[in-house]
C-alpha cells in the first residue's frame, strides 16, 4: 500500500496558490493593469483616453491587431464586421426552443456554444484564416444574439441588424425598436453604450478570460471557448456583480438605511458583501469606475432622472465607504459594476441583461487572448496540479462490512 503523500517527495517544487493570487498563467501583450495605481491600458493606451476619443469597433481592432488602425484599415474592419451581423435563419428556431422566462445568460451560453454547429467552416483552429473569420463572426453576431435573447424574453419580434448604423446604435435598435413604430437611436445613449462596451472589452487574466484560455489550450473550437467564458462570467463575483450591485441598491432603498448595510458588510459572521466594492487586482479606485460614474450622470441627465433615489443611495454609499476604516484598510473601492447597473437600468435594460452586455463587450478580449495563446509557440495544454489531501490508498470494503 502506497501512502500517496509520499509521492510529493519526488515531485520537485510545487506552489499551492488557491485563486491564482500570485501565479501568472501566461505572458501577454494585450492589457496592462497596475492595481495599486488604478491604471488600465489596452495595448498601451489608457482606458480613459480610449473611452473619451475612440469607438468600440476601433478598440476591437486595437485589441486584435495590437495597433490603432488608420482610416482605411478602420473602414475595412467596420465593413467586415457589418458583413457578419446576420444570423443563420435556423438560428431563430434555436432561440424559440427556450422557455420565455429563461435567464438571458442561459440563452447566451446555449446559443453561442451552438454557433459551432452553424458555422463549422470556421472551427479549424490550426488555420489562421478560419480563426480570423470565426473571430469576426463572433464580434459581429454577439449583439444580434444578445438583442434576440432580450426580445425573446419580452415576447417581441426579433429586429434584424441595420448595417448603416454603428455598432452600439445598431445594437440599441435591435433591442428597443418595435415594428410599426419609429425608432430613432438617441445619440447620448449610443455613445454611452459604446463607452460601456469599451470599458468592458478586456481585463487580462480574469476568471472568464482564463477559462477561455484553458478551454482553448485543449484545442477546443473558438465558439465553444467563448461559450465557456460566458459561463464563467455569469457568477456574481465576476460579471454578475452589476446585477447584484443594482439589486443591493434597490434593497437598501434609502440613504438612511446605508449604515445598517455597512455594518452587515463588516460583520464577519454575515456573508453579505457590498456588491460593486473591492477587486482582486485594483487596490485603488477602478479607473473604469471613474468613466462609468461620468457616463452614469450623462445618461441620467438625458432621461431626466437626476433625482433617481438609487443614484442618491449609490453616491452616499460610496462616500461613506470611502471614509470607513474597514474599507480604507482593506482597500475596497467601488469597481466598474457599482455604477454600470444604474446606468444600464436608466437606458432601459432589465437587470437580467446586464451580464449579457458585459459578455457582448468582453467577447473581443476573449478572442484576442485566445488568439495570442494559440500563436504562442510555448503554448501547452493548461493543466494545473493539485496538492492531494484526501484518503491514502485503502482496500475496497464490501457493502455488508461497512
Ligand atoms: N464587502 C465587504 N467586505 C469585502 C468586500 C466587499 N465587497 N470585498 C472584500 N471584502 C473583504 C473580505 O471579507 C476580506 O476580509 P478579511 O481579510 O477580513 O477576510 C477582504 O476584504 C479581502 O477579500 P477577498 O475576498 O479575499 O478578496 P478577493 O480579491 O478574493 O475578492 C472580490 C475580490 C471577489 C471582487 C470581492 O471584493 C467581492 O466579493 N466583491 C463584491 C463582488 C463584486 O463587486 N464583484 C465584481 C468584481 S469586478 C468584475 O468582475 C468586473
Amino acid at each position: 500500500v502506497i501512502d500517496i503523500r509520499t509521492l510529493y517527495k519526488n515531485a520537485g517544487v510545487f506552489t499551492l496558490d488557491p485563486g491564482f493570487t500570485s501565479t501568472a498563467s501566461c505572458e501577454s501583450h494585450i492589457t496592462y493593469i497596475d492595481g495599486d495605481e488604478g491604471v488600465l491600458l489596452y495595448r498601451g493606451y489608457p482606458i480613459d483616453q480610449l473611452a473619451e476619443n475612440s469607438s468600440f469597433i476601433e478598440v476591437c481592432y486595437l485589441l486584435l491587431h495590437g495597433e490603432l488602425p488608420d482610416a482605411a484599415q478602420l473602414e475595412s474592419f467596420e465593413k467586415t464586421i457589418t458583413h457578419h451581423t446576420m444570423l443563420h435563419d435556423q438560428f431563430d428556431q434555436f432561440f424559440r426552443g427556450f422557455r420565455r422566462d429563461a435567464h438571458p445568460m442561459a440563452v447566451m451560453v446555449g446559443t453561442v456554444g451552438a454557433l459551432s454547429a452553424f458555422y463549422h467552416d470556421s472551427t479549424d483552429i490550426n488555420d489562421p484564416k478560419a480563426r480570423t473569420i470565426a473571430s469576426h463572426r463572433m464580434i459581429a453576431k454577439m449583439p444580434t444574439i444578445a438583442a434576440r435573447a432580450y426580445k425573446y424574453s419580452v415576447g417581441q419580434p426579433f429586429v434584424s441588424p441595420r448595417n448603416d448604423l454603428d455598432f452600439a446604435a445598431n445594437f440599441l435598435r435591435m433591442c428597443f425598436a418595435v415594428p410599426a413604430e419609429d425608432y430613432e437611436v438617441n445619440p447620448v445613449m449610443a455613445r454611452a453604450m459604446d463607452r460601456i462596451f469599451i470599458l468592458h472589452a478586456d481585463h487580462e487574466q480574469n476568471a472568464s478570460t482564463s477559462t477561455v484560455r484553458l478551454a482553448g489550450s485543449s484545442g477546443a473550437n473558438p465558439f465553444a471557448c467563448i461559450a465557456s467564458g460566458i459561463a464563467s462570467l455569469w457568477g456574481p463575483a465576476h460579471g454578475g456583480a452589476n446585477e447584484a450591485a443594482l439589486n443591493m441598491l434597490e434593497e437598501i432603498g434609502s440613504v438612511d438605511r446605508i449604515p445598517e448595510y455597512i455594518a452587515k458588510a463588516k460583520d464577519k459572521n454575515d456573508p453579505f458583501r457590498l456588491m460593486g466594492f473591492g477587486h482582486r487586482v485594483y487596490k485603488n479606485y477602478d479607473p473604469r469606475a471613474k468613466v462609468m460614474r461620468t457616463t452614469c450622470h450623462e445618461v441620467l441627465k438625458e432621461v431626466g432622472e437626476t433625482d433617481d433615489p438609487l443614484l442618491a443611495v449609490a453616491l452616499e454609499l460610496e462616500k461613506i465607504a470611502l471614509e470607513d476604516p474597514y474599507f480604507v484598510e482593506k482597500k475596497l473601492y467601488p469597481n466598474i459594476d457599482f455604477y454600470s447597473g444604474i446606468t444600464l437600468r436608466a437606458m432601459g435594460f432589465p437587470t437580467s441583461m446586464f451580464t449579457v452586455l458585459f459578455a457582448l463587450a468582453r467577447t473581443v478580449g476573449w478572442i484576442a487572448q485566445w488568439t495570442e495563446m494559440l500563436e504562442d509557440p510555448t503554448q501547452k495544454i493548461g493543466r494545473p496540479r493539485q496538492l492531494f489531501a484526501g484518503a491514502t490508498e485503502r482496500d475496497y470494503v464490501a457493502i455488508d462490512k461497512r
